[in-house]
């Protein structure tokens, strides 16, 4: 059965419902395709450090009420070294904060506004395949129940995470592909404890980097570097708070608070960014273009950046017929996106232990971790990276 919309998406992660949700509130029609269940994608644990910019969009989607009400304001953070902790604030450093509120939470606010609206998400779109986007008749066949279907439209938005079939379905000698995999994980640990400190705490420490964060007043979320190899299976909850103490200052150890987890995860780090961004009628939008090690808080931030050059892009095409910001699309977010992965890739170096960087590697990682915590210059290219660039 053919249908018809004028903006098929990919992928009902927060970067597809975002840029419906946008493109909804400008009166452009949009389906969604979903290769899991509703239920599937809201089980899937992410970050939860919103930057301004994205809180912005997510109100402009019309979508903020709840994470006003339920997301914590943060003005800073604090980082551990040689035992100590040392604080890093935003708000005096650069004038901004950010909020802590779970992308979990900000996929539920957007998949509910988008159902309030009766816009159409199709979940358990199997075999989804985006083609003609070279021409000007592009489609989306998929498999749905056993039927098939195709989806004509005017543009696909390829928002459907790093394995999805968007960037997939683009020769691969048409994509330049950059890519570093560390050699090590983290290991995530959700518990409804109540959280250590009221901001995040980034350890570095000898026995590996250590995060401890949340997500509400009652909900913490812990983090600490593993080998790449390891499985969650190897850590029983004792282990791991165990584990976590040994990484903390004396005075947050004792502070911690413990008990059965709710969720637990290992997470392989990655920077891999894929370019172009564009591939005629096809436009890929966050982590179907790039990944970033969670260490700068930056994936979901970026996938929001992607959906607002690109929602303001399409909104021009059926506004007034230019096509200026779908041609500077992949240019203009592929430049925000170097910028984050190299503060990612930066935070990630700074903070965590590599097994071949020996003696003078782990001097240089602790010298420049002074300088940062000593220096208001340097605190305040770290503040002003955290907080988000412009868009
Ligand atoms: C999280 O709360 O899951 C989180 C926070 C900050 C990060 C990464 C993950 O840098």
């Amino acid at each position: 059965m053919t249908k018809r919309t004028q903006v098929a998406i990919i992928g009902s992660g927060p970067a597809g419902l975002l840029l419906g949700q946008l493109l909804l509130k400008a009166g452009i029609d949009n389906v969604i395709l979903e290769r899991h269940t509703r239920e599937h994608v809201l089980g899937r644990i992410r970050a939860g450090v919103l930057e301004q910019g994205t809180v912005g969009l997510i109100d402009e989607a019309g979508c903020g009420r709840r994470m006003h009400r339920e997301g914590l304001i943060h003005h800073g953070i604090e980082l551990s070294l040689r035992g100590q902790r040392h604080r890093i604030d935003f708000n005096d450093l650069v004038g901004k904060s950010v909020m802590v509120y779970g992308q979990t939470e900000v996929t539920r606010d957007l998949m509910d506004a988008r159902a309030g609206i009766g816009a159409p998400t199709e979940y358990e779109a199997l075999n989804v395949t985006p083609s003609g986007y070279d021409g000007t008749q592009p489609i989306v066949s998929y498999l749905k129940d056993g039927a098939a279907h195709e989806l004509g439209c005017d543009f696909i938005a390829g928002c459907d995470g790093f394995h999805g079939v968007s960037r997939h379905s683009v020769p691969e000698s048409a994509l330049t592909v950059f890519e570093r995999v560390y050699p090590f994980g983290w290991l995530g640990v959700l518990a409804d404890v109540r959280p250590l400190s009221h901001e995040l705490i980034y350890v570095n420490h000898a026995r590996g980097f250590a995060l401890c964060s949340m997500r509400s007043p009652t909900r913490s979320r812990y983090y600490i570097q593993c080998d790449a190899s390891e499985r969650p299976g190897h850590w029983p909850d004792d282990r791991f708070w165990e584990e976590l103490r040994r990484r903390l200052d004396p005075e947050a150890g004792a502070q911690l608070a413990t008990g059965p987890s709710v969720e637990e995860s290992i997470a392989p780090l990655r920077s891999f960014v894929a370019g172009p961004m564009r591939f005629g009628r096809l436009f890929l939008a966050g982590d179907a273009a790039h990944i970033v090690p969670p260490t700068g808080a930056k994936g979901l931030n970026l996938a929001a950046s992607d959906v607002h050059y690109l929602a303001e892009g399409l909104i021009a095409h059926y506004r007034s017929g230019s096509d200026a910001g779908l041609n500077a699309y992949s240019a203009r977010a592929l430049a925000r996106v170097w910028k984050a992965e190299r503060f990612s890739w930066w935070m990630t170096s700074l903070l965590h232990k590599f097994s071949d960087s020996g003696a003078f590697g782990e001097r240089i990682q602790l010298a420049e971790l002074e300088y940062l915590v000593g220096s208001r210059a340097a605190a305040t290219a770290l503040a002003e990276n955290y907080v988000g660039l412009p868009f």
